[in-house]
């Protein structure tokens, strides 16, 4: 079993995107995925279509029994956010609060991965996913402002490994919304490659591109391959699944044959010159 968090302590970057679109890639392929809304605005939850005004995270962390806490989506199952996720803070004051999730979590057998939606906040909620975690995957935009809050976020993760869990380890930095028509996001991303690499990880070697299907697929709440699975975003975010896949250990040989199916279209490769990155980094463009 692998627990991997979206996380980064902006909004707007792709967290939720990047973790509906993993959850469903990785569902979609034949493996069994659990996915964990811990962003008390439950955007996880609603572009998933779940139930409302159902047992979720929230009682599932104060250990009701899981069958009655998890919703069975068509490619996942899910703990679903809702309101009252909101008072954490207040609600989970106790001692060893940090590890509400990771215990809870020890009680579910037979998934295979396990994937949790993060707060823009370093809250309780987001304590708990980095202390529940095996990895992190940092979404970012290729702006300024992600690169300059990289250095804040990598000192929270590499405290919460050292004080809350020792197996964490970052993945890589995903790239999103990248926008391929720019010089500023191909010189952009020699910064995130020399920032990764000053952190000892990597950029991950797709980059989400921005893709209007995106929106549309959340607004009918469901996900970018069943919604649109030719289109650029559908096209990445099966790349970089299948990447973290194998960042994570997994066999590339034994990645379902089901999932392997391609677009007919083939699409052309641009490689940004590398200066620093331990990985290339490749966009591909239609
Ligand atoms: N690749 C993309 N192309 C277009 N819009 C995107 C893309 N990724 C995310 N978005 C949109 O950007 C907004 C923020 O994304 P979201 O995943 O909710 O970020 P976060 O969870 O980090 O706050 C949402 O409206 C989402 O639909
Ligand atoms: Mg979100």
């Amino acid at each position: 079993m692998k627990i991997i968090a979206m996380t980064n302590k902006k909004g707007g970057v792709g967290k939720t995107t990047t973790a509906l679109s993993t959850a469903a890639y990785l569902g979609q392929s034949g493996f069994s995925v659990l996915a964990v809304d811990m962003d008390p605005q439950g955007n996880f939850s609603q572009a998933s279509g779940a139930k409302k005004d159902e047992a979720g995270t929230f009682d599932f962390l104060r250990d009701a029994p899981p069958e009655n806490c998890i919703q069975k989506m068509a490619k996942y199952d899910l703990l679903a956010a809702d309101k009252r996720l909101s008072r954490a803070e207040k609600e989970f004051d106790q001692f060893g609060r940090e590890h509400l999730l990771e215990n809870a979590l020890k009680r579910l057998k037979g998934y295979e991965y396990i994937i949790l939606d993060t707060a823009p906040a370093m809250s309780v909620l987001t304590l708990n996913a980095l202390t529940a975690a095996d990895a992190v995957v940092v979404c970012c935009q290729t702006d300024s402002f992600s690169l300059s809050g990289l250095d804040d976020l990598m000192g929270n993760i590499a405290l919460a490994k050292q004080y809350y869990n020792p197996k964490l380890s970052v993945a890589g930095i995903l790239l999103t919304r990248y926008n391929t028509q720019t010089k500023i996001s191909e010189q952009a991303t020699e910064l995130f490659k020399a920032k990764a690499k000053e952190f000892g990880t990597c950029v991950f070697s797709t980059a989400i591109r921005e893709n209007v299907a995106i929106k549309d697929s959340q607004m009918r709440q469901t996900d970018i391959f069943s919604y649109s699975p030719t289109c650029h975003a559908a096209e990445d975010y099966a790349a970089f699944t299948k990447e973290l896949y194998i960042a994570l250990g997994g066999d590339k040989k034994k990645w379902p044959k089901s999932s392997q199916k391609q677009s007919s279209e083939s699409s052309p490769r641009i490689s940004i010159p590398r200066q620093t990155a331990t990985r290339k980094h490749t966009v591909r463009r239609r």
